[in-house]
C-alpha cells in the first residue's frame, strides 16, 4: 500500500494551482509524525513525505527519512527542486520526483514556479548523481506547450514523466475559477473507498483515504464518505472529484 504524510504546508514557491497556499502555514510536529509513522504497518510499503508544501523545508525532513527507513519502509518525496541536497537525496532516497511545468523562465515565474535555472540545475545534478531511472518528473498540464520539456527530459534520459491535468476538485479549483469544467453527473464509485489504495495523513495527522481532500472541514470519517456515496450522495469533501465523475473532461485551455 502507498502512504503519504503531509510534513509541511510551508513553501518557497507560489504556484497558482496550489491549494496549500490557502492553508495555515505550518510544519508537522514531531510527535504527530511519530504517531502517524508508528501506525503504518510493517511491509514493503512506500511512504511519501509530501503534501501541500515543500517537504524539504521541514527542519527535521532528514530525520523523517531516517525514521521511515528505520521502520523498514521505503521513503520517497516530491520536491520543487529549489534548495535541495542532491547528494543526500541520492544517498538516502531510493527514488525522488521533481516538479517541472515548463522550460520557459518567464512562464515558470508567471505561474509561481520560481527560480527555474536553479530547479533545472537540480534536475540535471540528480540525473547525473542518481541515474535517470530513479528520477521522476511531475508536470501539471494547464495548457502550456509541453514539447520543449519532453525533448529536454529525453535528452537527460529521464523516462518517467507524469503529466497530470489541473485538479478539478472544488477545493483546488477555487484557486483558478473557469480553468476547469464544472462537475457534471457522478457515478458514486470511488476506487479509494472500495479498497484501501492509499492512506494520506494531513499536517495534523488526520487519516484520509486519498490525497485529494484539501478542505477537511466537513470530513468526519472514511466510513462516512463511503456510506454517503453508497446512497448516491456526494459528501462535501469529495465535491468535484474526478474519481467519481462520469464525464472526466480535460482542462479548459487558456
Ligand atoms: C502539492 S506539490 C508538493 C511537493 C512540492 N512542493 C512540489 O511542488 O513538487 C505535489 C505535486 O502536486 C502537483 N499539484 C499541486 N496542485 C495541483 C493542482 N491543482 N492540479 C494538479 N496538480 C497539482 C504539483 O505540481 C506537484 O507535482
Ligand atoms: S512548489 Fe509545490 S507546495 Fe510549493 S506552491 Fe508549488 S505546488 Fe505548492
Ligand atoms: S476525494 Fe475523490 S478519491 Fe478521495 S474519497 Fe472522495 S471521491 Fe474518493
Amino acid at each position: 500500500m502507498f502512504f503519504q504524510i503531509e510534513v509541511t504546508t510551508h513553501c518557497s514557491f507560489i504556484c497558482f494551482y496550489c491549494a496549500g497556499r490557502d492553508m495555515p502555514q505550518r510544519h508537522m510536529e514531531w510527535p504527530v509524525f511519530e504517531r502517524v509513522l508508528g501506525g503504518i504497518p510493517a511491509g514493503a510499503h512506500a511512504v511519501s513525505l509530501q503534501g501541500e508544501g515543500e517537504p524539504t523545508l521541514h527542519p527535521r525532513f532528514w530525520g523523517m527519512v531516517a525514521a521511515v527507513r528505520g521502520r523498514g519502509l521505503s521513503p520517497t518525496t516530491i520536491t520543487n527542486g529549489y534548495e535541495i541536497d542532491v547528494g543526500r537525496i541520492a544517498a538516502e532516497l531510493p527514488d525522488v520526483a521533481v516538479s517541472l511545468d515548463t522550460l520557459d523562465e518567464a512562464e515558470a515565474t508567471r505561474i509561481g514556479r520560481l527560480k527555474l535555472p536553479r530547479v533545472l540545475e537540480s534536475v540535471e545534478q540528480l540525473a547525473a548523481t542518481m541515474g535517470p531511472a530513479r528520477l521522476r518528473i511531475m508536470t501539471v498540464d494547464y495548457g502550456q506547450d509541453l514539447a520543449p520539456l519532453r525533448r529536454y527530459l529525453q535528452g537527460l534520459g529521464i523516462r518517467q514523466h507524469i503529466v497530470q491535468p489541473l485538479q478539478r476538485k472544488d477545493d483546488y479549483a477555487r484557486r483558478y475559477p473557469g480553468r476547469v469544467p464544472a462537475a457534471g453527473a457522478y457515478h458514486y464509485r470511488c476506487r479509494f473507498l472500495q479498497a484501501p489504495v492509499m492512506r494520506f495523513y494531513d499536517i495534523g495527522g488526520r487519516e484520509l483515504p486519498c490525497c485529494f481532500i484539501k478542505d477537511t472541514s466537513a470530513f468526519t470519517s472514511i466510513d462516512a464518505l463511503a456510506a454517503d456515496l453508497a446512497r448516491g450522495v456526494v459528501p462535501a469533501p469529495c465535491a468535484g472529484c474526478r474519481e467519481i465523475l462520469r464525464d472526466v473532461a480535460q482542462v479548459v485551455r487558456a
